[in-house]
């Protein structure tokens, strides 16, 4: 049983994107709450694309670029600058930023 268990975390370690596209299709199976998405997104990410979303000096225009997976993904796993928020929001809180910027 235990060296199962070490197997299995030797096996994520290897394979991040593995474990992180669980981890993403699991988040694209919630539903989203667009009211506390809005906070969310002010709290964690206006700061660097804009309360609009039309981006500032230190993060892109993400109007338009929201891609269920792949943008689940990037708030997982950061991009370039960008931070990963794999351990600072839950599987809910991704679902909600998702659906406020889909919306
Ligand atoms: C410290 C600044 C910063 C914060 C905070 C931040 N981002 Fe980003 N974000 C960036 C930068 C810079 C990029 C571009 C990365 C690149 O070009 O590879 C980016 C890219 C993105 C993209 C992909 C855009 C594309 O076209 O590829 C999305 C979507 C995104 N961020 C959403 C978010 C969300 C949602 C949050 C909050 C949970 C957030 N970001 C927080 C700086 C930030």
């Amino acid at each position: 049983m235990r060296v199962v268990a070490l197997v299995l975390v030797a096996a994520c370690s290897f394979a991040i994107s593995a474990c992180g596209s669980d981890r993403s299709t699991a988040i694209a199976d919630l539903t989203g709450d667009t009211t506390s998405g809005e906070t969310l997104y002010g709290a964690n990410c206006a700061s660097c694309h804009g309360a609009d979303r039309a981006g500032t000096s230190a993060g892109p225009d993400i109007r338009g670029e929201i891609e269920g997976g792949e943008t689940i993904d990037v708030i997982l796993n950061g991009e370039d600058t960008m931070p990963a928020f794999a351990d600072t929001l839950s599987d809910q809180e991704i679902a909600d930023i998702l659906a406020f910027l889909q919306n």
